[in-house]
């Protein structure tokens, strides 16, 4: 299928190592369609390989993503890779389809009974990062609902630190996920946070989004 096929210059695209499958990536918008019909590679981006955890002693900051189809993944390995930060997946124990109809139903399902993915991660010690770049697909014009599950489970230790968020989405901009990444931190006990502009960038065009990352990292 035409969707299946990589533009070549995507296929380098890595993170820590691991090749990034974006298929909806140099998608024209009639193709693209605001992101609905993406499929992905069924086990969100990590069909093949490990989830991404890149931690060392030394980095001041951390990425921590999630990414159904690669999208977000590619932001964050820019983000990661301009900053030297570290990286953290988050995943679920029931990774969503690679079918996007099978998805929106989903996710459909689980809005709408508040009823969140269980997580399939462990969050390491964050005292040495003083920024947490926090990265999501958008999702019904909300936070996408791995993150609400990372939020709700792991939100108290994000107290103090500085919170990026970066997205990326169909073209509808980010819709109230910020305030939500808000209010579940604050729900969760989290104190002292600051948070920056938020990084929106249509998941079809995160290829050609560097100067806007640079500009948003200023
Ligand atoms: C279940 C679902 C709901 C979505 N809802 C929206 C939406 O409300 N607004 C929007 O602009 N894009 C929406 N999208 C499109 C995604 O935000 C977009 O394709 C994004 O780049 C996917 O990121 P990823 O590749 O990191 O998973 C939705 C996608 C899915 C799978």
């Amino acid at each position: 299928m035409g969707d299946k096929k990589l533009n070549n210059k995507f296929q380098d695209a890595t993170i820590d190592g691991q090749k990034i499958t974006a298929y909806q990536l140099g998608k024209n918008s009639n193709d693209w369609r605001n992101g609905a019909g993406t499929i992905s590679d069924g086990m969100d981006t990590n069909k093949n390989s490990h989830p991404t955890r890149k931690l060392t002693d030394s980095a001041k900051n951390i990425v921590i993503y999630f990414s159904r189809s690669g999208s977000t993944e590619l932001l964050a390995s820019k983000i990661a890779k301009k900053t030297n930060a570290d990286i953290l997946e988050i995943t679920v124990k029931d990774p969503y389809p690679s079918n996007y109809p099978k998805t929106l139903s989903r996710a459909n399902f689980e809005r709408e009974n508040m009823d969140y993915p269980e997580l399939n991660m462990e969050l390491p010690n964050l005292d040495q990062y003083k920024t947490v770049y926090l990265g999501y697909p958008i999702w019904a014009m909300t936070l996408s609902h791995p993150m609400h599950s990372f939020l709700n489970t792991y939100g108290s230790q994000l107290s103090s630190k500085k919170i990026a968020p970066f997205m990326s989405e169909g073209g509808y901009g980010q819709g109230d996920s910020v305030q939500v990444v808000k209010e579940i931190l604050k729900q969760q006990g989290a104190i002292n946070n600051t948070f920056t502009s938020s990084l929106v960038v249509d998941g079809n065009k995160v290829d050609h989004s560097d100067k806007q990352i640079s500009d948003w990292l200023r």
